[in-house]
């Protein structure tokens, strides 16, 4: 099938290059000329396991191409559009910015011609909007289209893998029964070798696939700040929250994932989505939903400054001229996105109160340096480590949660580690002589 994914950042570069792997002739519409050319060269413009190579294929085969802007012919040809556009939260922090998204629908409406239901093309969104959103783009589209909402649920570091394998596909379906059909059997052809491999799909309105995404997020969200709200009630009282999560997710109920209490979440997603559901309810007049989301964001930037604290606590109240390393400093492990980092706020809090901070993160020095000055940058952590009166581990790379204790202990000047994601374990620090401090253990 000829597609096209219009907006080629991280959903839709992934997406155009898995698409052409499942057969299609795929056209990427990218108008940032830096991404746009490194994805035409076959390079990869963030770090993104198999990307790269998943990349590669689609180029080589040729029914992979990426464009700055989509000829009209481009446009009518294509059976299926995807909008992969990114909806940021506004600068205000009340709910998603959707300009780029409206920009492409424009030019939708202005090249589409009129069409009867089965020869229209389908639009496909896959962007996080608000609710609502998806049946505005349907009205401006105006019968040049069938309107699908499509949400993504892809994590970066597994994002090939949760593309080309995901565990569910989610249409929200327009309400007309006769372009409900079309739509859906349209959509199915393009998601055929997946469907055939049984994934589930769920059909579902516009509205409810909307909703699908940001609650996703967001109860994602709200299962970590419950975790590390009841990190703080260890603390309290002695309990261990590690110990706590493992029990409570052996309930299947329950289960194990997004219980690990930290300084926790942040990245490009969870914390837009739940904010971006909770301005969604305040403006539908909810407002008890509002407020449960709220505390979730409340409680989890309150997690920043408890390890802000610990990190005073610990040099006695006097950080100012204080060297403090800290491990990790993207997101998560295995991304180089930096957006909403836990790890960097409190790199960049540390130093604002005097502190020489050094960081240490295998993919998320590039640039740091540049535009954060008052932040020193060292790839191997053993080196980083040199001179500290203070080390936090702030995001749990594999290369950094297996440093030895023993090697690290001869290079700093006072051994005091803070693991902030819970992720060393205590017993092979405090035997070799660090004072070991966690959340909620
Ligand atoms: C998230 C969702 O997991 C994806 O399903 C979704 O498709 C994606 O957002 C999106 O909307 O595009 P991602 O942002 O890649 O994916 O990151 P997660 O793996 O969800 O982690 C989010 C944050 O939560 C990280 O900062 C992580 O360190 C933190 N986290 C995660 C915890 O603090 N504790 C946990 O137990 C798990």
């Amino acid at each position: 099938m000829k597609l096209t994914v219009i907006g080629c950042g991280y959903l839709g570069a992934v997406h155009a290059a898995a698409m052409s792997e499942l057969g299609h002739e795929v056209l990427g519409v990218e108008t940032n000329q830096d991404q746009l050319h490194a994805l035409s060269r076959g390079d990869t413009p963030f770090y993104e396991p198999g990307f790269s190579s998943l990349l590669a294929r689609g180029l080589a085969t040729g029914r992979l191409r990426f464009t700055e802007a989509a000829t009209r012919n481009e446009l009518t040809d294509a059976e299926v559009h995807f909008l992969t556009v990114g909806t940021p939260q506004r600068p205000n922090g009340r709910g998603a910015c959707l300009n780029d998204l409206w920009a492409v629908v424009e030019t939708l409406a202005a090249h589409l011609p009129q069409r009867d239901a089965e020869h229209r093309p389908l639009v496909v969104g896959k962007s996080t909007v608000p609710v609502g959103t998806a049946r505005a783009v349907a009205n401006k589209l105006d019968g040049r289209a069938m309107v699908v909402w499509n949400p993504e649920f892809l994590r970066e570091g597994h994002a090939v893998g949760d593309t080309l394998h995901p565990d569910r596909i989610v249409y929200g379906l327009p309400d007309d029964p006769v372009e409900r059909t079309h739509a859906c059997d349209r959509l199915d052809r393009v998601y055929a070798p997946l469907l055939a491999e049984g994934i589930a799909r769920l059909t579902m309105n516009l509205e409810t696939a909307e909703l699908v995404k940001t609650a996703a997020n967001s109860f994602l969200a709200t299962k970590i700040s419950f975790i590390n709200a009841l990190a703080s009630m260890c603390s309290a009282t002695s309990a261990d929250v590690t110990v706590l999560a493992d029990a409570l997710g052996r309930d299947e109920r329950i289960g194990p994932q997004f219980l690990r209490a930290g300084i926790g979440f942040g990245g490009g997603c969870l914390p837009k989505d739940l904010r971006g559901l909770e301005h969604s309810a305040d403006e539908l007049g909810l407002g008890h939903v509002a407020a449960l989301l709220r505390q979730v964001d409340v409680i989890n930037r309150g997690q920043r400054d408890w390890v802000e604290q610990l990190a005073h606590e610990v040099l006695d109240g006097a950080p100012e001229g204080k060297k403090i390393t800290i491990l990790g400093v993207t997101f998560k492990p295995n991304s180089d996105d930096l957006r909403d980092s836990p790890a960097l706020d409190t790199a960049r809090r540390l130093a604002r109160s005097g502190a020489e901070v050094t960081v240490c993160d295998p993919k998320g020095l590039d640039r740091l340096a540049e535009r954060y000055p008052d932040l020193r940058t060292e790839k191997d952590p053993v080196r980083a480590m040199d001179g500290a009166d203070l080390v936090i581990l702030a995001t749990e790379w594999e290369e950094l949660t297996r440093t030895d204790p023993v090697q690290a202990r001869a290079r700093v000047t006072q051994p005091i580690m803070i693991d902030a994601r819970n992720a060393l374990v205590p017993e092979e620090w405090t035997g070799a002589g660090w004072e070991y401090h966690a959340i909620g253990r």
